[in-house]
């Protein structure tokens, strides 16, 4: 009787580990189908590609666009601001831009950009996404006593060189985001395409 008991119970629970087994396989069979209909959902949520003029952005200076609901950063830079930008590599933590999510392979250069004097970054902090402010100027800041100009983001104190590559010692942990861009123009920039795209 008692190997009886004990055989029911060894059913029971076969029976059980079949049931959450097959519940497991059924929410994996529905994975498929929310994958498959995802991409066209997340194109529609895209939006399409935004236009910046920058004929009359100022050297030294900024200007936003919005794109895909996200703040686009626009800056001239100055050759001073350039320069700058040499001999910050062992104070980067990704001087070289390895990390490839984080701007499209025409970026990856030192100067993180198609043309050097013009930069576009994402403007959104890469460790919980507060708007990074730009202080162009060098002068030893109360962040950083070496402050070569660049963003400082005020919610957990990451800074970001005039390239947008992140400081060791932020919180952030990769560069700030280079979106897809394309010159239209001199003087007009096509965020969201890069060259050769329609
Ligand atoms: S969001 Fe920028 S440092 Fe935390």
């Amino acid at each position: 009787m008692a190997a009886e008991s004990v055989n029911h119970g060894r059913r029971r629970f076969l029976t059980a580990s079949t049931v959450v087994v097959g519940g497991v396989g059924g929410v994996f069979a529905a994975i498929p189908f929310i994958s498959a209909w995802k991409p066209s959902a997340r194109a529609v949520a895209a939006g399409a590609p935004v236009s910046a003029d920058i004929s009359k952005l100022a050297v030294g200076t900024q200007m936003t666009v919005a794109w895909r609901g996200r703040p686009i950063f626009i800056v001239r830079r100055s050759e001073e601001m350039l320069s700058g930008l040499a001999g910050e590599d062992a104070r980067l933590k990704d001087p070289k831009s390895e990390v490839v999510e984080q701007q499209p392979e025409f970026a990856k250069n030192e100067y993180r950009s198609l043309k050097p004097d013009v930069l576009v970054l994402v403007g959104s902090c890469t460790h919980l996404g507060c708007s990074p402010k730009l202080h162009p100027e060098v002068q030893p800041e109360p962040w950083d006593s070496q402050w070569k100009g660049g963003y400082y983001c005020p919610c957990h104190n990451s800074r970001f060189d005039l390239a947008g590559r992140v400081y060791e010692g932020s919180p952030a942990p990769t560069n700030l985001a280079v979106p897809p861009y394309r010159f239209e123009s001199d003087t007009r920039l096509v965020i969201g395409e890069t060259e050769g795209a329609a």
